[in-house]
């Protein structure tokens, strides 16, 4: 299949959906975003926005919806907390919550009125990523990697064009979409198609489909006229299935680690890895698990 004409375009946006309810991580998420949860000592969302910064994304597109409003505050100035911190000299503390701050116009909210799906969810950013390739980042799938996965994805897709996704190996494919490899050449593969949730004796790979994406805005056409899958919801899945009869898919396994924040266990992972992974507080977090463990038992 050949490669898509101007499938070369470079990569300036990054569309971060947050409109789902976390309903596997209730009751903590009942009026807070789960994409706010703090996994150590930044919000879940900050991480995905810092990964998207270091590969060079301009422009971040937030899928948003009702009760969320904390997302856009988040990223927003604080006046009385900045005052309050400067005037107490508290200059480190002053930096944290002026880092999220990026410059005027360069991040857009659109409401999802309805949770109907991922696929829908990024269908309500056509018309603020327009007629060009973007990304599309799951906030709740953190990548621990260096450099971050979407910077080594824009590496390959500046190589092959296209539509790339991310991949990692699993022991579970039954409870991902996993990928069917046609040919392998070092991470990247060419796709012959995806599968989800496949039983464990059916699974065609056990690369799991872990949370980005570098997709070519053909995929709206499709996702407005996707109808609900699995779960009856509008899966994006289902038409980037439908987009890979006319252009070519690679899946990219990159170097790193995927962690799922959206169950408790998943999240509870995530947040012992980073705090872990941490420069100032590595060694004493693990300090402190050692001895609650042993305290266990
Ligand atoms: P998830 O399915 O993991 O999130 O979707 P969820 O629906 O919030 O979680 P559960 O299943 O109820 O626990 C992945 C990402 O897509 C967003 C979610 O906010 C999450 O960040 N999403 C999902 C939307 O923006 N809209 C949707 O209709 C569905």
């Amino acid at each position: 299949m050949a490669s898509v004409p101007g499938s070369h375009r470079p990569l300036r946006k990054a569309v971060l959906p947050v409109a789902g309810f976390g309903t596997r991580v209730l009751p903590a998420t009942k009026v807070i975003p789960k994409e706010l949860l703090p996994v150590f000592d930044k919000p879940a969302l900050q991480y995905v926005v810092d990964e998207a910064i270091a590969a060079g994304i301009e422009h971040i597109v937030f899928v948003t919806g009702r009760n969320k409003g904390a997302i856009e505050d988040y990223f927003d100035r604080a006046y009385e907390l900045e005052v309050t911190l400067e005037a107490k000299k508290k200059e480190t503390e002053l930096n944290e919550v002026r880092s999220p701050i990026r410059a005027a116009g360069s991040m857009s909210f659109v409401r999802q009125q309805a949770a109907l799906g991922l696929g829908h969810a990024v269908w309500c950013a056509r018309d603020i990523v327009g007629d060009e390739p973007f990304a599309v980042m799951l906030p709740d799938m953190l990548m621990m990697a260096e450099p971050g996965c979407l910077k080594q994805m824009v590496d390959a897709y500046n190589r092959v064009g296209g539509n790339l996704i991310a991949v990692e190996p699993t022991g579970t494919p039954e409870r991902y979409g996993v990928i069917t490899p046609e040919s392998r050449d070092g991470r990247l593969i060419k796709m012959k198609g995806m599968v989800e949730k496949p039983k464990r004796e059916e699974a065609p790979s056990n690369l799991f489909i872990s949370g980005r994406y570098i997709l070519q805005p053909e995929i709206f056409a499709l996702l407005e006229s996707q109808g609900p899958g699995a779960g009856n919801e509008i899966q994006l899945t289902d038409s980037m299935a439908r987009l890979m009869q006319s252009q070519t898919f690679h899946a990219y396994e990159y170097e790193g680690r995927t962690y799922d924040c959206g169950d408790k266990i998943g999240y509870l992972q995530a947040f012992a890895a980073y705090a872990l992974a941490h420069d100032q507080y590595g060694e004493q977090a693990a300090e402190t698990l050692r001895a609650l463990l042993a305290d266990k038992g």
